[in-house]
């Protein structure tokens, strides 16, 4: 009974009239500060439905000593009072209050959030309490918001979720080391007559791993359904440790017949920026709070890319300004060498000053299923490169003719066998096709302005890391 009576505090703040103001109501949370004097006690409360607290008008009188002393920064308690225009000017109403119930203390000499002002560093050592902390507040309901725009774009464009298998036999879209998925007593596996190790024994009779990417089922989908998205787990077993990768991180990754490049950069174009606009639209006040907090730019950013054209180029015309700049770099920059993070982010911040998507990229350092070009050396792959991030999305139209997949495939010394029914979908009904993956973890970075990846998921998983 007692949960259907609970206030959200986002709908106190946002909307008091429709709660009524001068009736009771109750709210439940977690408190922030506690101040005031041996009359009065004035309780921020906060309950994550949204960033600003709820002040909590307590005659300390009213109640136990002992309650009121227990009520500290990050004890949890329920509130039952009258809902009161605030005289103060923080805020537009407040609660004063007539029942208090202490649902769990929060000891002041060890509560790690007893104060303010810890660095994002300490935070991640504490990941099971910075969910209660105003910016991983912000960026989780951020987070959410973002996974909602994602679904509504995609349904109301017609495109059919598909779920893609987090174990997967094939370890051939060479996107990354994977990791290995096994029942088998690590101390004593079975072995064959020559002493490797019998993977006909294994849980599914042979090696798995986990995914690093659902695209190839994703195609599959696509031959049947036209337009499909997948959105789920991937994992990635490489040891980088840099802030913008994950070992294990969410990806979205649409999968569309009958698109070709250009409709694949179109597509890419107008997903993200729906979902900036989403951002903008659904999360102002904690966007806000990211703005004032940590990036005085972050909103202003935002609201440009909405209104931006994306300055869309090939690899080659890309080397030749990389060449041109005149600017140091620490990599390589010929034709042929893969572009860097530092040569990405030249071209995206300095030069254009936009996003930028760059096309037809040498084949050799492009994935076997892209679709080659007339010229033999390029395929038609596509990478989108925001400001702050580097690559947002990488994609490409696929490979539809059999015999140019075959070819490249044995090219690339990848085994057949591995991926028969992805080359049956090129012998039965084959089409133009075309796809990308939006790293989801990338996103939330670009909206919330934050600079480590490791801050805008609940629990990362990185090289040494996999404590909560
Ligand atoms: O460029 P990637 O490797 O492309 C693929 O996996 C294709 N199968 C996608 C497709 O065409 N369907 O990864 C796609 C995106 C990158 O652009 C980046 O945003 C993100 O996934 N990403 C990572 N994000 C966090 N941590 C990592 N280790 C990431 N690796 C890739
Ligand atoms: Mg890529």
């Amino acid at each position: 009974m007692d949960y259907f009576l609970r206030k959200k505090i986002k709908d106190l703040l946002k909307n008091p009239e429709s709660a009524g103001i001068g009736s009771d109501v109750t709210v439940k949370g977690w408190v922030r500060t506690k101040r005031g004097n041996k009359n009065v006690a004035f309780i921020a409360l906060n309950d994550g439905s949204i960033i600003h607290n709820i002040q909590i008008v307590a005659d300390v009188q009213k109640f136990d000593d002992e309650l009121m002393r227990q009520i500290t920064t990050g004890s949890c308690i329920s509130v039952k009072g009258k809902l009161i225009e605030s005289p103060g000017s923080g805020q537009k109403v407040e609660i004063h209050a007539e029942i208090i119930e202490l649902y769990g203390t929060a000891d002041a000499e060890t509560y790690p959030l007893q104060k303010k002002g810890h660095t994002l560093e300490f935070l991640r050592e504490i990941a099971h309490l910075r969910p209660r902390t105003n910016t991983f507040g912000a960026v989780l309901r951020i987070r959410h918001a973002m996974a909602y725009a994602i679904h509504k774009y995609f349904n109301d464009n017609g495109f059919y979720y598909l779920h893609t298998p987090i174990i997967t036999g094939s370890d051939a879209e060479g996107a990354g080391a994977m990791f290995r998925v096994t029942t088998f007593d690590l101390d004593n596996p079975p072995k064959k007559e020559d002493g490797s190790i019998d993977f006909t024994q294994d849980f599914f009779g042979k090696p798995t791993n986990l995914t690093v990417s659902g695209q190839l089922e994703g195609e599959l989908g696509a031959m049947a359904l036209s337009l499909v998205y997948t959105f789920g787990p991937t994992f990635r077993a490489e040891n980088s440790n840099t802030p913008r990768h994950l070992a294990e991180f969410w990806m979205i990754e649409p999968e569309m017949a009958f698109y070709e490049i250009k409709d694949n950069m179109d597509l890419a174009e107008d997903f993200l920026k729906f979902l900036i606009s989403y951002a903008l639209e659904n999360c102002f006040d904690d966007l806000e709070f990211l703005n004032n907090m940590y990036d005085k730019e972050l909103l202003e950013r935002l609201r440009s890319i909405v209104n931006t054209d994306f300055e869309r180029l090939t690899y080659t015309e890309a080397i030749d300004i990389l060449q041109k700049s005149g600017e140091k770099f620490e990599f390589p920059h010929n034709w042929g060498s893969d572009l860097q993070a530092e040569h990405e982010r030249y071209i995206v911040e300095k030069h254009f000053k936009k996003p930028v998507i760059l096309t037809d990229y040498p084949k050799d350092i492009k994935a076997f299923y892209m679709k080659q070009n007339d010229d033999g050396k390029t395929v038609r792959g596509m990478d989108v490169l925001f400001p702050r991030i580097g690559e947002i999305i990488g994609g490409s139209q696929r490979e539809e003719v059999y015999e140019k997949l075959y070819s490249r495939l044995k090219e690339m010394g990848i085994n057949e066998k591995d991926l028969w029914w992805y080359l049956e979908t090129r012998k039965f009904g084959t089409a133009p096709h075309s796809g990308f993956g939006l790293g989801f973890e990338r996103l939330i970075l670009f909206v919330t302005g934050m600079s480590n990846i490791r801050d805008v998921i609940p629990f990362p998983r990185t090289p040494m890391n996999a404590e909560f």
